[in-house]
């Protein structure tokens, strides 16, 4: 919480540098390379390969100064370098909201997309620049880079909706995003391959 600013928050203006991916002023960044991402990628010999060749960053997420406490709107941008392991296209970590709470997300740059699943059904946003992909209440989400520079998207959501990465790695996302000849492919999450 220290390094958001001082309750309460005042009204502001936030700068967003759409091809930076950068927001001014900023508050906490998060990092997130290979390691961070254990038991999400399919192909966990590729994985393993990966962090120990140099354990890349996949992707970073700066936030704006609104704190992640209820009632406030916080906002961040997720960068999402382009790359694949074992075929699997480069990912957010994917989470769902722990208070059943919707978020939108804002193309800025690059191409990716947004993977949804309730727990039965999944869907799949295609997301570019100026695109706004909404994530109802109780809907799981990861976001995907699919293609070959950054993806970058603003999220903007309720401060008190939390952030469950576990629900994720007991129940997957429905669908995985394969690299296939120029394009992509979905494959059921727990399939063999
Ligand atoms: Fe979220």
């Amino acid at each position: 919480m220290s390094d958001y600013s001082a309750l309460p928050v005042p009204p502001m203006s936030i700068r967003f540098d759409q091809a930076a991916g950068t927001l001014s002023p900023a508050g906490p960044t998060l990092t997130r390379r290979m390691s961070d991402l254990e038991g999400l990628f399919r192909d966990q010999n590729s994985w393993r390969t990966a962090v120990a060749d140099g354990d890349p960053i996949v992707y970073s997420v700066v936030s704006s100064p609104v704190p992640e406490i209820d009632r406030e709107l916080p906002q961040s941008i997720t960068t999402i370098h382009p790359g694949t392991t074992g075929g699997e296209f480069w990912m957010t970590k994917g989470h769902q909201h722990p208070n059943h709470q919707g978020e939108i997300y804002l193309g800025m740059s690059g191409n990716g997309g947004l993977l949804m699943f309730d727990g039965k059904d999944t869907r799949w946003v295609d997301m570019a620049p100026g695109t706004i992909g909404y994530i109802p209440p109780g809907w799981a989400h990861r976001s995907v880079n699919v293609g070959s520079e950054p993806y970058s998207f603003l999220a903007v959501y309720p401060g008190g909706a939390g952030h469950d990465y576990s629900w994720v790695l007991e129940n997957g996302l429905g669908q995985r995003v394969w690299r296939q000849d120029d394009g992509l492919a979905f494959v059921d999450y727990f399939a063999e391959v």
